[in-house]
Formats: structure tokens, sequence, C-alpha cells
């Protein structure tokens, strides 16, 4: 960690080849020069093949490998995979979904994170773990379990969960009365008369009470995040002088990522470009993702690295960086030649210390047999190595790992309840809240602009502009942080800005409630646009077509100066305001790229930011004194005098 500049690690699966192979990897990858190997995050059953039976020997040997050839190892405890014992002699840990079907041992992630009894064996194995290694010289540090949320399993709808979830109901609301009455179950005839009658709110005939989900997510988010702090006092406690840290993964909306990270020493993620922009539905167009489908989108990555840098406000890591194609996305391209590099370089630019590639050598075996790695299924380096053996880390430097060596002006504001709260009630099936951020946030990048995603109740003091595209969730303290933050920066608010508060009800006195005085103006309607269904908006210079999404306001010019700067010149709101300007604070209701570019790009300037709109494909990230210019196009560009070949980049110093 103290070392000057980005550094490179791999992600390894001793168990999974013979061991007579394991010295030679470990020599060969200290020869590519990685610094850093994770392992064993999914060999609990090699470790513990019957209960209480520990089996060191193979994974101190594996441990020594890696260290005798100069690597240090990450550790992991191996809680995403409880072997067949565990699952079969206490079935009760296993998670239901959705559906209410029990999700059953033979791949991965199988159990409730609310189970006691899976919490007790968790806990074991991570004090066995941990007392056998937490001094070892070779081992630096730990991630916790893999991927929480990964399928879709941060909640589980019945068993261990939905016993401790009227527990949860009864600390948080006290009565009954109380509970009732912030969920509205005067609706449909919902009220309970005893704590037991509650359960997860699924299996129902039609809509959910958004109100009762968001309380089971934050349950859910609670049970993930007491599930990991449990393993975390151990290690520290067992390995007091080794990091600890988890691999949170892209676009996972089942807990809330800033609660979890509390307590690591640092964040890391899992970085699959390719696979997520063919994975993701509500955002890019067929079109675009065809256009980038053998680099990923760079806007929708480097939104994940922003997003994972912020929750701690500090240097991260890519735990697992894609180095060939993956075998998880309806299509799995190859990578672009320069990919790899692009990939890597831009995590660093964007804040990552250490970025890991998944994985060595292609799994012979079983269910990532389609998957690469750095090296083929037959040993030879497959495409990502090669492309490794060229990189030049000395161009990458870090600075201190506590200071805030990115530093954007630029705040673009993003909280779990506020997506869980906008996605229960979508109101129109093209929109999301992650489609609805990255809006936003892609056109700052193409304006040229480094950003920080953080928290919406974080310390806001040092930028110019912050940018909120889907604020759903509004409390009076939310309110009065975001007055505060007024005085000294320009703020944006997209569309279903507080139309919540904090128990999921809308405000009584209409939307936004408490943030009425700051917007200028209140909620008229808001209008769900099907596919090929548009209205207009007309401003001062300038006029474009609306999509998906459009609300309307009445500016409450008398008591508070607001400006209407655009109206719908068509459809339903006619004449209404669709874009309101009040002092330092605009809202824009109306989801439009052009239009939401347009006025952002007005807003940096009014805030004394440069603005420079990037040709398609061409990004820049600025860290610790130096800009990379980057190339997404699969051909050459000009840009700053010079021609940037496709897929590539450039180091400047600023
Ligand atoms: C990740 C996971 C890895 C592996 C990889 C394949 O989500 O953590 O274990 O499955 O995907 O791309």
């Amino acid at each position: 960690m103290n070392d000057p500049h980005l550094q490179l690690a791999v992600c390894d699966y001793p168990e999974h080849v013979p061991k007579d192979r394991w010295a030679d990897y470990a020599r060969q990858q200290k020869a590519l020069g990685l610094s850093y190997v994770r392992i064993a995050e999914f060999a609990w059953a090699r470790m513990e093949p019957r209960e209480g039976q520990y089996e060191w020997a193979w994974l101190d040997e594996a441990v020594e490998a890696s260290a005798a050839a100069g690597l240090k190892v990450v550790l992991c405890t191996p809680t995403a995979t409880p072997p067949a014992w565990l699952a079969r002699r206490y079935p009760e840990i296993l998670p239901v979904d959705r559906e209410g079907k029990v999700r059953d041992f033979g791949s991965r992630r199988h159990y409730d994170f609310a189970s006691p009894v899976y919490r007790e064996h968790s806990r074991r194995i991570t004090h066995a773990l941990a007392e056998r290694y937490g001094q070892h010289p070779g081992v630096a540090g730990w991630q916790t379990d893999n991927e929480f949320g990964c399928h879709d399993t941060a909640r589980s709808w019945g068993g261990a969960s939905a016993a401790a979830f009227p527990g949860w109901l009864e600390a948080k609301y006290g009565t009954l009365e109380a509970l009732n009455t912030a969920w509205g179950n005067a609706f449909w005839s919902m009220d309970y008369s005893e704590w037991n009658q509650i359960r997860p709110p699924n299996l129902l005939v039609t809509e959910v009470n958004p109100s009762h989900l968001l309380d089971f997510y934050r349950f859910a988010s609670d049970t993930v995040q007491s599930f990991q702090s449990e393993q975390v006092a151990i290690l520290r406690e067992l390995s007091p002088d080794r990091f600890v840290t988890h691999n949170f993964m892209i676009f996972e909306s089942g807990f809330d990522h800033y609660e979890v990270a509390k307590g690591l020493d640092f964040v890391s993620w899992d970085n699959y470009p390719t696979g997520m922009l063919e994975f993701f539905t509500g955002w890019g167009s067929e079109d675009l993702k065809t256009r980038y489908a053998r680099t990923g989108h760079p806007d929708f990555i480097s939104f994940q690295h922003d997003l994972y840098r912020g929750l701690l406000h500090r240097p991260f890591w890519v735990m697992e960086q894609q180095c060939g194609q993956v075998n998880w996305a309806p299509y799995n391209p190859l990578p672009a030649d320069g990919a790899v590099g692009l990939w890597t370089m831009q995590a660093w630019a964007h804040g990552a210390d250490v970025v890991s590639y998944f994985r060595w050598r292609a799994a012979t075996m079983a269910q990532e047999v389609m998957h690469s790695g750095l090296l083929r299924h037959d040993e030879t380096p497959d495409r990502g190595h090669h492309e490794i053996e060229g990189f030049r880390l000395e161009q990458f430097p870090l600075g201190a790992v506590d200071s805030k060596t990115v530093q954007p002006k630029v705040a673009l504001l993003h909280d779990y309840e506020s997506l869980w709260l906008y996605d229960v009630q979508k109101h129109a099936a093209s929109l999301s809240y992650w489609a609805q951020a990255v809006t936003y946030y892609a056109a700052l990048r193409g304006l040229g602009q480094d950003v920080d995603i953080v928290h919406p109740d974080a310390d806001l003091s040092g930028y110019a502009l912050i940018v909120a595209p889907a604020l759903t969730l509004m409390t009076p303290e939310r309110a009065e942080h975001l007055e505060e933050a007024a005085q000294h920066a320009h703020i944006v608010f997209g569309p279903r800005t507080a139309y919540r508060t904090a128990s999921g009800r809308t405000p009584e006195d209409g939307q936004p409630g408490v943030l009425a005085g700051l917007l200028g103006s209140k909620l008229l309607n808001f209008d769900s646009l099907r596919p090929g269904l548009s209205v207009r908006v007309q401003g001062p210079d300038h006029a474009c077509e609306v999509h998906t999404w459009a609300e309307s306001y009445r500016a409450l010019e008398e008591r508070h100066g607001a400006d209407v700067v655009y109206r719908y010149t068509d459809g339903p709101q006619h004449g209404r305001a669709a874009v309101v300007r009040h002092g330092s604070v605009t809202v824009i209701g109306a989801h439009s790229e052009e239009l939401i570019e347009h006025l952002l790009a007005g807003e940096l300037r009014a805030a004394g930011l440069p603005v420079e709109r990037l040709p398609e494909g061409v990004r820049l990230s600025r860290r610790a004194g130096k800009t990379l210019v980057q190339n997404w196009n699969a051909e050459p560009v000009q840009y700053g005098g010079q021609t940037l070949g496709p897929v590539s980049f450039e180091v400047m110093d600023d």
C-alpha cells in the first residue's frame, strides 16, 4: 500500500488445479509484475470438509507458495459458499426467493443473512481462519465473503429473515399504531393488530405497499451490515494490523452500500465492463451497446468507480477486473485490443490503488469454463496477459492513500433509499433510478468534468456544483443540509425530487414538501410517456423533445422569486413550467438527454467551472497531477492536437 504507483493483482484458485502448479503460477504472477493474489473466497468445503474438521495443510502450502514468490496474499472469509454438509444438516440457513421457493445448495450464495445458525457458522469459520492466518507474514489483508447481494441474494423472503423482520419493526416503531400510520395501512385495510402478522411483502395478489417494502429493504440491508460486522470484529481482533475490505458489485441495489462500507479499511469492487453494459437494461440504446460492445461504455464504468470511491471517500481497489471475455451476459464478446489497459488505467485515474484481474487461469471445470483468465485453459498466456506485459506502471502515481487524490468540484448525490422508493413505483417502465442517475452523470462526463458520487447527507462543502438526479426521499434534516449547501454551490435537481418522506408516503402538503422553499416551486403533475410518445419544451434560446417523463411545476414567484426557464409547448401540461430556477437552484422536470446536457453546461459555467464538450468516446480523468486522456472508440480520434489510437490512452501532466 505504500508503493507510490498503481499496483496489480490477480484472483487465483489453488483449489482448482493440482498443487504442483502453485509455485510455478506464483513465480509467473510475480514475473508479470503483480503484487497481490486473492485466494480462497469459495474454498470452505476444502477448509472444513466435515463439521469441525479443519484441513489447513493445503491452504498453508498455497499461501506459502505465493509468499515465497514475493506476492502478498489477500485471504477471504469463505461464507459465500456454505458447504454441502452445512446446507444439509442445517437447512434453516437456506434463503427463500421472492416466489417463496427455497434456494438450494449447488451453486453459491445460498444463505440467509438473518439465520442465527448461519451467523454462528460464519463467526466460527472466520475465527478459525483468522486464528491460523491472521498474523501470517504472507497475508496482507482480508476480503469478507464475496459480492454481497450477487444473484439477488441480499434479501431472503421467508425463513430466518421472515422470522426476524417483525422484531426489527417492533424495535423501530415501538407500537403497531405507529407502524400502521407510517405505512398508511388504513389503505386496503392493511392494519396489523399483532407484530407476528407481518411478513416480507412477497406473494401478494397485486401491488406492494411501498412503505412496507421500504422497511423490508432497510431490514435486509441492516442484516447484511450486521452479518459483515461480525466477521470484521473477529478479523480486527485476530489480525489487527491487516486490512479488511469487501468486493462490492456493479449496480448492486440490495443493501445500503454506505452502511455496509463502514468499518472497512477501503472499498473494493468488481469491474466487468462488457458484461455490465450487455446485462443492464434501462440505459443505453441497442446502437450504443453495439458500439461499445468490446470496451464497455466509459461513463457506465466510471460511474461505478466514482460511486465506490465515494463510499468512504478513499482510494479503492478493483478486486476483480475483467481481462478477457466473461460468461454471464446475454452476449460475451472478446474485448478490443487495448481494452484491458484502458480499463486498468481508467480505474487508476478514478482512484483505484490496486487493480486485480479475474482470474489467473481460465477454469477447466464447472460453471465458469466459458470465462477467460490471464492464462487460457491450456496455461498459455491469453490476450489480457500480453497487454499487461506492456504496462509502464510508474506513469500512474497514487499520492497519499489517506488523502483525497481525486478532487472533483462536482458532486452527484446518490442514496439507496431513494433508489428503492423510485424503483418500486417506476411509473414509466423504461426509466429507473440508475438510468436517470447515469444520464446526468454521463452528461457531466461528456462536458469534461470529474465527478464525486456522494451521499446526500455527506459533507458537501467542497463542491461548486451539486447534481441530485433522483433524490426521491426527503427529510427536514436533509432539506436543511441542502439549503446550507446552496449557500455556496449551484444545485441541480432532477425529476421525482422529494416525492417521498422517510416512511415512503408523499408529503401531506404535496411534493416537494419541505424542499419547496429551496426549489421555489411546487409540483403540479407528472406525465409518464410510453416509447413513441413525446412532448416538447421551449427555453429562452433552445427547444427540444422530451421522452419517458415530464413533470410540471408552479413557480412560487411572489414569495421566492423563482423563474420559469423552460415550458411545455404541447401535451396536457402545455404552457406549464418544465424547468424552474430559483437563485442558484434549478429543478429539471423533463427527461431529455439534450435538455439535461444543455442545462448542466450552463450551470457549470455559472458555477465557474471550465466546460469542454468532448468528442464521442473521448474522456478525461484527473488524478494526482495527471490527466488520463482516453479514446474509447474503435477508430482513431483527433484530440488536443494529437491523434489518439483506437481504444487507447495518453497520460498528460496537468
Ligand atoms: C463475479 C464473481 C466471480 C466470478 C465472476 C465471473 O461476479 O465475484 O466469482 O463469478 O463474476 O465474471
